[in-house]
């Protein structure tokens, strides 16, 4: 029995020195001294010897048992502690890598459009104003000196909220509620979103207007125009030619609107100005005494201008895009080239 111990002693010490992989340490764990393993065996086997040679004998098998167990816990935290090295290289982190850099993004092209003509407004002495985007009908119409049945209602395909609520249609509200608040002199812009139900390739359900409104005593139509000149020259750069042709608004008295030379042809005729070498920008006029008779100012003493614009449209002419809807389809191939 003694033969056999030492013999399975060195066997086992020889096999766990040979092993490099944990799982077969486990297996060989288990070959030894799992419950049906050749140690547990000679360990039973005890039984069978005789009373004197007992206690050596099972000395002898105890300290195989530990030399065996102590082999392939030394192997295991080995097997270990290189896995873990084998893992930690590969996994490494790099410090001296440069790191991944946020894309940042940058303002759409209608913002910037919008904040470019605030600024050219501003240096003239002009606030920004903003009202409201759900607007009463008196705001959006009434006050503006166009009734219920008023045929020019019918030319703003009205979104209804609710009965005597919208989304207002233009930027031109926002004239009632400025006077309302101060007293003149007023000199103020507003940007902001309107909507009508329209969407075509110039069209969109939602799109963006830039109100003017200056009151003062002695305002003239040729304040308007002079301001109106300035304003196309610094957006549209200096050598256009600009026309007044008179027009319709219920709040304007007299009205107008406003082309330019086409800025792609410069008038010779082309598609974009449908042939006509001329681009409409604006509408405006005279501020109509109805209208400040809503505001409580005294229409004796105070005239004034205004105009209202679509930033939309003054962004596709100044860059040649045909269609309003990429504008709003939030592709970033045609967004990033602003
Ligand atoms: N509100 C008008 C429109 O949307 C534009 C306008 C504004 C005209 C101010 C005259 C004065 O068509």
């Amino acid at each position: 029995m003694k033969a056999a111990l030492e013999a399975l002693e060195s066997g086992a010490l020889d096999e766990i020195a040979g092993i490099d992989d944990l799982k077969i340490l486990e297996e060989s764990r288990v070959k030894y001294l799992g419950r049906n393993g050749q140690v547990t065996g000679i360990l039973r086997g005890l039984a069978t010897v005789s009373a004197e040679e007992r206690p050596a004998m099972g000395q002898a098998a105890n300290r195989v048992k530990q030399a065996i167990a102590d082999a392939l816990d030394a192997k295991k935290d080995t097997l270990e502690a290189a896995a873990f090295e084998k893992q930690t290289t590969a996994e490494a982190v790099d410090l001296s890598l440069p790191g991944r850099r946020p894309r940042p993004g940058h303002a759409h092209l209608i913002p910037q459009v919008a904040d470019e003509i605030v600024d050219i407004f501003r240096e003239l002495g002009f606030q920004v104003a903003t009202g409201p985007d759900i607007e009463t009908e008196y705001y959006n119409f009434d006050a503006l000196n166009t009734p219920a049945d008023h045929p020019a209602r019918d030319s703003h395909d009205t979104f209804f909220v609710k009965p005597g609520v919208v989304l207002r249609t233009h930027t031109s509200p926002v004239q009632m509620r400025v006077m309302e608040k101060v007293q003149p002199p007023v000199a103020v812009v507003v940007p902001g979103r309107v909507y009508r139900v329209d969407y075509d390739a110039s069209h969109s359900p939602m799109f963006y207007q830039f109100e003017g409104l200056l009151v003062d005593e002695g305002v003239s139509f040729a304040d308007l125009k002079g301001t109106l000149m300035h304003f196309l020259e610094r957006y549209f750069g200096p050598g256009h030619k600009v026309r007044f042709r008179p027009h319709f608004f219920p709040f304007t008295e007299p009205s107008a609107e406003v082309d330019i030379s086409c800025t792609m042809c410069k008038g010779a005729g082309c598609r974009v100005c449908k042939h006509s070498g001329w681009l409409e920008v604006l509408g405006c006029g005279m501020v109509h005494p109805e209208v400040f008779k809503h505001a409580n100012y005294d229409y004796e003493k105070y005239s004034g201008f205004a105009f209202g614009m679509g930033v939309d449209r003054l962004a596709m002419l100044r860059h040649a895009i045909s269609s309003i809807g990429h504008l709003y389809e939030n592709d970033l191939r045609f967004l990033e080239q602003f």
